[in-house]
């Protein structure tokens, strides 16, 4: 017999279905709710409230564990490569050899922009901040595929998806190259994925970018990392869009949009910018600690905290060991790791902390890692959005598939004014 939930009103006793997923996380479904009992519900920030299942990334915040299609984290951080992780997010299953080559092929293919995009790049100042270039350029990027917006868009998803993952790569290196005033590096075929972007970042007309292997694979791990990670707010918003019938390229561009916050994706550039203050002040980090947990400072301890980890984020950790591993390879000494692991150290004794369970995030250490690469901290977030591009794929691919999905729609409780009347501007006071 199925476990239901008993739900007492108005003398009145209701029954709703629970829901049970194959990790054993438990749901009451209110889908009839209104219909049943005139109720709606209420969740700040949706921290209690499902908006769907999904088969694509299990987290369990209390035990600190991250499995893509049920692969631990670690396990794919250690043995497994971005696009190869991308496949196993967007198609459900690692690829085969054959399978790796044609997707890898696909990427290859769909990894120039349309040269006519060139003008669009022209017509940004300088300064713009490449998040806001990257949503409107993959928006602009749409329109030269005119069967994304056709009646058998779904036929052609998997191009679809290769073009987004290859040119969201290539649009944000042109957008870094714009810039820096520098002249755009077209990919070159025979490099894999993150070294290809490396190129085009890096490489200037008349001399390759020194490829050094373990910065390479040091961005392909930051890019594994980052590449799902359930309902979160830019995922969350992927499927929203996606729920309207929206296209591919739309709904990531959505997704960019969301993750720009400084409390979502925006933290990883707003952590560097806070270790740099941090730093310029001269102090260890006691002071901006001080801070973070004063209220009326308007400071948080960026990286730190998150809405589903009340551990340590198991991604942190990994890219706690490879700053290190990193900078020692590269002979480098960032003064700014040492503070970073100084406020950690700091933090996780501090009873604010420890109360309110708050640990380091994705964001807190991932900077580190690219400033060494030499990427600029306006492009971190960039960085994100690029490693994020297979989550967002796969969970719009989950909402197209979906037989009976609906337009995601909540309702609210309305606090406005009662009837109210229109005054003429005369009698107005
Ligand atoms: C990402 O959802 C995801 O999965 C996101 C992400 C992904 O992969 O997609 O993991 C990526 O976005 C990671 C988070 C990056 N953001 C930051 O590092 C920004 C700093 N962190 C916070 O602003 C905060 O922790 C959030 C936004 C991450 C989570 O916010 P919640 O769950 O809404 O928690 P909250 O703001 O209600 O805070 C609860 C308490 C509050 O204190 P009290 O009112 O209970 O006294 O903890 C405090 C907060 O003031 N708090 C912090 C803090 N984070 C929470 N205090 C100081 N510094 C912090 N960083």
């Amino acid at each position: 017999m199925d476990k239901t939930a008993e739900l007492k009103l108005d003398g009145k006793t209701y029954q709703l279905p629970v829901v049970v997923g194959t990790e054993q996380e438990r749901a009451i479904d209110i889908s009839n709710l209104r219909n049943e009992t005139g109720y709606i519900t209420l969740d700040d920030g949706y921290a209690n409230t499902g908006s769907c299942q999904s088969s694509i990334t299990f987290i369990d915040g209390e035990r600190g564990i991250l499995r893509y299609r049920g692969i631990p984290i670690e396990e794919l951080a250690e043995k497994s490569t971005f696009i190869e992780v991308a496949h196993l997010i967007i198609f459900g299953h690692l690829p085969t050899s054959a399978e790796l080559r044609r997707f890898s092929d696909l990427l290859t293919e769909n990894e120039l922009l349309n040269e006519a995009m060139k003008h669009h790049f022209e017509g940004f100042p300088t300064q713009a901040h490449p998040m806001a270039i990257l949503s409107s350029m993959i928006n602009a990027a749409s329109c030269f595929y005119p069967e994304l917006f056709g009646p058998d868009s779904r036929n052609t998803f998997v191009v679809q998806a290769a073009r987004l993952l290859s040119k969201v790569r290539t649009i944000a290196a042109y957008a870094y190259r714009m810039s820096r005033g520098l002249p755009i590096i077209y990919p070159k075929p025979d490099l894999k994925y993150t070294a290809n972007f490396l190129h085009m970042m890096f490489s200037l007309p008349y001399q390759e970018y020194d490829l050094k292997p373990e910065a390479v694979k040091a961005l392909d791990l930051i890019f594994l990392l980052h590449a799902d990670h359930e309902q979160n707010c830019s995922t969350a918003t992927v499927r929203m869009v996606a729920s309207s019938r929206a296209n591919l390229f739309a709904s990531a561009a959505a997704g960019v949009c969301a993750l720009w916050g400084p409390l979502h994706g925006g933290a990883n550039q707003a952590v560097l910018e806070m270790l740099e203050a941090i730093h310029r002040e001269g102090d260890d980090g006691s002071k901006f600690i001080a801070a973070a947990k004063d209220k009326n400072s308007g400071k948080r301890l960026m990286g730190f905290g998150h809405r589903v980890y009340k551990n340590y984020d198991p991604r942190a950790k990994i890219i706690k060991r490879v700053c290190d591993q990193l900078l020692e390879k590269l002979h480098i000494t960032d003064p700014l790791l040492d503070i970073a692991k100084h406020l950690e150290e700091v933090a996780l004794k501090d009873p604010y902390f420890i109360e309110r369970k708050l640990y380091p995030n994705v964001d807190f250490y991932s900077g580190i890692i690219m400033r060494a690469i030499g990427i600029p901290v306006e492009m971190f977030t960039v960085i994100f959005a690029i490693g994020r591009m297979p989550g967002w794929i796969a969970n719009y691919k989950e909402v197209m598939e979906q037989p009976h999905s609906r337009i995601y729609r909540p309702r609210q409780v309305y606090t406005g004014p009662t009837l109210n009347h229109y005054t003429p501007i005369k009698e107005r006071k």
